[in-house]
C-alpha cells in the first residue's frame, strides 16, 4: 500500500518523508540530549538590557508572539509542506480566518468552492461580507473554468480537496494556473487537512497558502485544537502581520501534542488509508448503500485527479444511502457501539455523522435521493468496525 514519497524540502532531499517526520522540529543537543523539545509556557519574555529591549528582529519577544515549542511546530510544518513561513493558530477555523483576512480587503472579491468546510462559508457570509469583501461560490469541478469567474478585483481563490463531507476532487493545478495567468497577485489557498503533507503538496501544485486543521491528523488523538497556515516567501510577510494583529497563538501544550503527533503520522495515515478503503469497498457492496464518495475508489468521479495529485488516501469519506426514513438512520446511528457520533475526525477512534449538504450549497445542487453519512475510519480492527455497521444496517432495515 505504501507509496512512499521523497521530499524535496530544505533538509536532506534524499530522505523519505517518514524519516523527516522523525527529525523535524527537534534538536536534542539544545535540551541536554532529551529526545523531545521541552514545553515552553509563558507570556513575559525578559530582556537583559535596554539595548536588547530595543533590538529589532528578536526571535522571542512575548509569549503571544511565539515560543520555542510553537516555533518547532511551525518550522516542522514549513519543512513538510515545502513552504517558507508557517503561522499557527488556536484552531483549524482560526487558520482559515487568518488566511482570509490576510489576503482580502474592502472592495475585493474572493472565489470559494461550494464544497468548502461549512464554518468557512459562515465566516464569509457573516464576517467577510460585513467588511466589504464580495464572495462567489463556485462548482468544485470548475478546473480551468475558474477563469470565467475571476473579476478585476478578485484577490483570493479558496480550494479544499477533497471537499468537506462530499469529497469532490478539485483540479488545483488548473485552478491555480488559470488564476495566476489572470493576475499573479491572486492568492490561491488550499485546505490540506484531508491529504496531510504526506499525501498532497498544494504548494508544488500552484497554491500560495496551505491550511491545516492540526486538530485532525497532526494531533491524531482528538485532544487538540490547533491550525496552521504555510505560505511561499511572497506572501509570508502579509500573513505574519495579520497573524500578529489578530493576536493568534495556539496553546503550547497543543503545539507540543501536534509535534508529538507528527512522529506517528505516517504510521497512522497508512492504517487510516488501508482500513478506510476496506470499509468503503465493503459499504459499496451493501444493498442499503446507493453511492460511496471516496476518491481512491476507481469508480469515483474524482479518481483520476486523486491518482495524479495525491500519493495516498486517508480515513474520511461519505456514503449516500438508498432512500430511507430519518427514523431508520437514527436507529442505525444510535445503536453503533464502536463508531462515535460527533464533529471532527483524524483521531484514533472511528466516527459516523449524518449530514445534509442540500441545506447550504449555493453554486451547485446536492441531488442525492437518500440520506448521507460521513465516516471516519480510525485505528480499530476493521472486522469489528464492519460488524458494528452490519448490526447498524439491520436496525436501519427493521425501521425502514
Ligand atoms: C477541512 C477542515 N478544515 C478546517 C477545519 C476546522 O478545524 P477546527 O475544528 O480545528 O477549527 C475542519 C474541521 O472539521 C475541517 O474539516
Amino acid at each position: 500500500m505504501s507509496k512512499s514519497k521523497k521530499t524535496d524540502t530544505k533538509s536532506d532531499a534524499s530522505q523519505g518523508i517518514e524519516t523527516e517526520l522523525m527529525h523535524v522540529g527537534r534538536n536534542p543537543s539544545e535540551y541536554y540530549g532529551f529526545v523531545n523539545p521541552p514545553l515552553y509556557r509563558g507570556s513575559t519574555v525578559l530582556y537583559p538590557s535596554v539595548e536588547k529591549l530595543k533590538a529589532k528582529n528578536q526571535k522571542y519577544t512575548y509569549g503571544r508572539r511565539g515560543s520555542p515549542t510553537v516555533r518547532s511546530l511551525e518550522e516542522s510544518v514549513s519543512r513538510l509542506e515545502g513552504g517558507d513561513h508557517t503561522v499557527s493558530t488556536s484552531s483549524g477555523l482560526s487558520a482559515c480566518a487568518t488566511t482570509l483576512l490576510a489576503f482580502t480587503s474592502a472592495g475585493g472579491h474572493i472565489l470559494v468552492t461550494d464544497s468548502v468546510y461549512q464554518p468557512v462559508r459562515i465566516l464569509c457570509e457573516r464576517t467577510l461580507k460585513r467588511f466589504g469583501v464580495e464572495v462567489t461560490y463556485y462548482d468544485p469541478h470548475v478546473g480551468a473554468g475558474i477563469t470565467d469567474l475571476i473579476q478585476d478585483n478578485t484577490q483570493l481563490v479558496y480550494t479544499e480537496t477533497p471537499g468537506s463531507q462530499t469529497f469532490e476532487m478539485q483540479d488545483l493545478p488548473a485552478i491555480a494556473s488559470a488564476a495566476h495567468a489572470h493576475n499573479r497577485s491572486i492568492v490561491v489557498v488550499a485546505d490540506n487537512t484531508w491529504g496531510t503533507p504526506l499525501f498532497y503538496n498544494p504548494l508544488k501544485l500552484g497554491a500560495d497558502a496551505v491550511i491545516h486543521a492540526g486538530t485532525k491528523y497532526f494531533g491524531g488523538h482528538s485532544d487538540v485544537n490547533l491550525g496552521t497556515v504555510t505560505t511561499t516567501s511572497a506572501h509570508a510577510e502579509q500573513l505574519r502581520l495579520i497573524h500578529g494583529d489578530l493576536g493568534q497563538n495556539p496553546g503550547p501544550e497543543d503545539a507540543q501534542l501536534c509535534l508529538r503527533g507528527l512522529r506517528t503520522l505516517a504510521l497512522r495515515m497508512e492504517r487510516h488509508w488501508r482500513s478506510g478503503l476496506e470499509v468503503a469497498d465493503w459499504l459499496a457492496e451493501r444493498p442499503e448503500v446507493a453511492r460511496v464518495l471516496h476518491p481512491a475508489r476507481a469508480d469515483d468521479p474524482g479518481h483520476a485527479i486523486w491518482k495524479r495529485d495525491f500519493s495516498g488516501a486517508t480515513g474520511l469519506f461519505s456514503v449516500v444511502l438508498k432512500p430511507c426514513s430519518d427514523a431508520a438512520v437514527a436507529a442505525m446511528m444510535d445503536g453503533l457501539e464502536l463508531f462515535g457520533m460527533g464533529a471532527s475526525w483524524g483521531g484514533y477512534e472511528s466516527l459516523a455523522l449524518p449530514f445534509d449538504p442540500a441545506s447550504y450549497r449555493s453554486a451547485t445542487r446536492w441531488t442525492a435521493d437518500g440520506p448521507a453519512i460521513r465516516f471516519f475510519i480510525g485505528l480499530e480492527n476493521v472486522d469489528d468496525l464492519k460488524a458494528d455497521l452490519d448490526a447498524g444496517f439491520a436496525r436501519l432495515r427493521d425501521v425502514g
